[in-house]
């Protein structure tokens, strides 16, 4: 094309087509989008995903103001009744994926696994059914792995210790079994948050968590067993813990607690001995253990008496305020 040409062509181009170069979309995600709208249909969610406007504009996209690429998809309180689309895993910019309370069912694609810059991906409250996948393992860089109150069976993938930035690890209602993977043993980051509750996860939990350091830890509602002693210690950093509504069994009465504990619930267990001394230095801790095997007399704090009766009752042998005196 000659120099001439082209001005004439620009001309007639931008006289006609103006919004053809006011678009910042990429025509590789605009593509992707009106797929998953396609595969998804629902009008009335993707009403703004009219394909005449940019699809930065969109509703429930966010796009990256320098690279104009789609890093955001958020679709939340919806009826869809369908799978997530295997679509989705082209759009290689998304950093955050989260449809919640959407109703979607099936198994999470595969095509999941193209998204290596993924950190965020939030599916909680759908139908999702089937094994929780393996290869979730492979989005290194997820920092956040959303996939409570679903239908997920099988057990725990022990790969999902291959994603060593998670702070937050929810899987709690659903209906896994077995046991909780040892490799979880190897999760890096600083603080993380572990949610596995509402499950029918079984057996012993892992020594090797001994070697971890979650901030939160809640196994609750779970059929798991024997000793969790050695998850505690003066070394970690742990805020809560709830054990509540297993079948452990073990005795509590030289129990050493981190620094940082806020709360602890061991209610509806086996657990046995008495309450050490050392948990009258927490000036603001919630525990509850009721309904185990303990004995002895409750210690006396700021904090112990002021929780009330409900927190300590049917034990054993267990008195002193605020349950009745020791005889
Ligand atoms: C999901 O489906 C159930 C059963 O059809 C329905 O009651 C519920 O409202 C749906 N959820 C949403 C967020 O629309
Ligand atoms: C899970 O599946 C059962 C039947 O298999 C169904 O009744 C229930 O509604 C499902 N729950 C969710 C959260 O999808
Ligand atoms: C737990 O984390 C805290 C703060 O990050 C750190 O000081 C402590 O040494 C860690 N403990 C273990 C057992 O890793």
């Amino acid at each position: 094309m000659k120099t001439s040409q082209f001005i004439t062509f620009s001309l007639v181009f931008l006289t006609y087509f103006p919004f053809a170069f006011s678009e910042k979309c990429h025509p590789s995600d605009k593509k992707t989008l009106l797929k998953i709208k396609k595969d998804l249909n629902n009008d009335y969610i993707f009403v703004s995903w009219d394909p005449k406007i940019d699809c930065c504009e969109w509703n429930n996209v966010r796009c990256d103001p320098k690279t104009n690429r789609i890093y955001q998809l958020n679709i939340a309180n919806s009826d869809l009744k369908l799978p997530l689309p295997s679509a989705i895993g082209d759009l290689p910019y998304l950093e955050g994926l989260s449809f919640r309370n959407t109703n979607l069912t099936g198994q999470i694609p595969q095509s999941i696994t193209k998204l290596t810059k993924l950190t965020n991906l939030d599916l909680r409250t759908n139908s999702l059914s089937g094994p929780i996948p393996s290869f979730l393992g492979e989005l290194k860089n997820l920092d956040y792995l959303g996939l409570s109150h679903n239908n997920f069976t099988g057990s725990i993938p022990s790969s999902l210790s291959k994603l060593t930035k998670l702070t937050g690890l929810l899987l709690d209602r659903n209906k896994l079994t077995g046991q909780i993977p040892e490799s979880f043993s190897q999760f890096q980051a600083d603080e993380i948050y572990m949610y596995l509750s509402h499950n029918q996860l079984s057996g012993q939990v892992p020594k090797t968590l001994g070697k971890s350091n979650f901030t939160w830890m809640d196994i609750s509602w779970n059929k798991l067993e024997g000793d969790i002693s050695f998850l505690f210690g003066k070394d970690k950093s742990t805020s809560g813990y709830d054990f509540s509504r297993n079948m452990l069994h073990f005795d509590m009465s030289n129990m050493v607690f981190p620094d940082s504990i806020t709360r602890l619930d061991l209610n509806h267990n086996m657990i046995t001995g008495s309450l050490p001394k050392s948990l009258a230095k927490f000036d603001s801790l919630y525990l509850d253990v009721s309904y185990n095997r303990l004995c002895g007399k409750i210690p006396v704090s700021n904090r112990l008496q002021e929780l009330g009766s409900a927190n300590f009752v049917h034990n054993k042998c267990l008195c002193g305020a605020p349950l009745p005196a020791c005889k």
